[in-house]
């Protein structure tokens, strides 16, 4: 059983919970996801990681309530358990592998959108922790939205955007990165966009248009999360890949974007009748 140490909401449906999982602790990169399960029948849920601590042997996940299981979850408290926690799984972000003096020459923009911005943090704050100080773009509906504003703050440049204009720059994500780039004198070499596919889309077709190489983080459905069982497959240029253990990152400019919601929404009834049934 993995102990819940904290567990905290962050916004509407939008919660936190530090879990004490050492083993994962002390092998997770950014980039890589866990995936738990409720109880011995329940579903099998991927999340990417928030954050870790090797030295107290935690792992901190953000999730959203969106179907039965993870509104099942939000009612767990700081002292309950999780059956299973298993991790990480994925490849760490390809910036972990590259040369450190190398790696400081490339200017890099990250672009967080709403639950997205969970999975931004690690990575900003390990390349924080080697002396680069990335731009980030946290992108929220309205003010209430906006999660780890703090928390990021304190590791990048940020730049807050909302998309009723009620805090920080009005607009979506994609318009502040744009102005950024068009009106505002920055280069980035490189963009990293995870947030809703939509999102990582018209991120990624502002970028091809800027010329600036992008990588994107799907969260397509999962069953095993081991490659045995083809749920998350996706079309990314010629190829077929799997996220749970090609990805879940992957060059954005080659990502179909149009199948993988097509396939999203295909399990859309299913999450339906399940969610009705809770309800009964
Ligand atoms: P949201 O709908 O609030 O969108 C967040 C931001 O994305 C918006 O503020 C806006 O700036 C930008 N955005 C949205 N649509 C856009 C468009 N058409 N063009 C340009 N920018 C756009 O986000 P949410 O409700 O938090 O999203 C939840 C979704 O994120 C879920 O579907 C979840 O599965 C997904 N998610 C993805 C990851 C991942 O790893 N990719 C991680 C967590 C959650
Ligand atoms: Fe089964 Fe990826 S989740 S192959």
């Amino acid at each position: 059983m993995y102990k819940i140490l904290k567990a905290e909401t962050l916004a509407a449906k939008i919660h936190l919970m530090v879990v004490h999982a050492p083993r994962v602790a002390s092998h997770c990169q950014p980039g890589q996801f866990i995936i738990v399960k409720l109880d011995e029948k329940g579903e099998r849920i991927p999340l990417t990681i928030c954050d870790y601590d090797r030295e107290e042997g935690t792992i901190t996940i953000v999730f959203q309530e969106i179907g039965v299981s993870t509104i099942k979850m939000a009612e767990l408290k700081a002292g309950d358990a999780f059956r299973d926690f298993v991790g990480p799984l994925g490849c760490p972000s390809e910036f972990v592998e590259e040369d450190i003096e190398e790696l400081k020459k490339k200017k890099m923009v990250f672009v967080a959108g709403g639950v997205g911005t969970a999975p931004v943090y690690p990575q900003v704050k390990w390349l924080h922790e080697h002396g680069i100080t990335a731009d980030v773009i946290l992108g929220a509906k309205t003010k209430d939205m906006v999660i780890l504003e703090k928390e990021l703050g304190e590791v990048s440049n940020l730049y807050v955007t909302t998309d009723d204009g009620s805090y920080g720059r009005a607009g979506m994500v994609t318009k502040t990165l744009e102005d950024l780039v068009t009106n505002e004198g920055k280069h980035y070499d490189v963009c990293v966009a995870i947030g809703p596919m939509i999102m990582m889309k018209f991120v990624c077709l502002l970028t091809k248009k800027l010329g600036i190489h992008t990588i994107v983080s799907m969260n397509p459905i999962m069953v095993d999360g081991t490659g045995m069982c083809g749920a998350c497959r996706l079309q990314v240029g010629d190829e077929i890949k799997f996220a749970c253990v090609d990805g879940p990152e992957f060059d954005g400019h080659l990502v179909d974007f149009d199948q993988a919601m097509k396939r999203s929404q295909m399990y859309k009834t299913e999450e339906g009748r399940a969610l009705l049934k809770l309800q009964e």
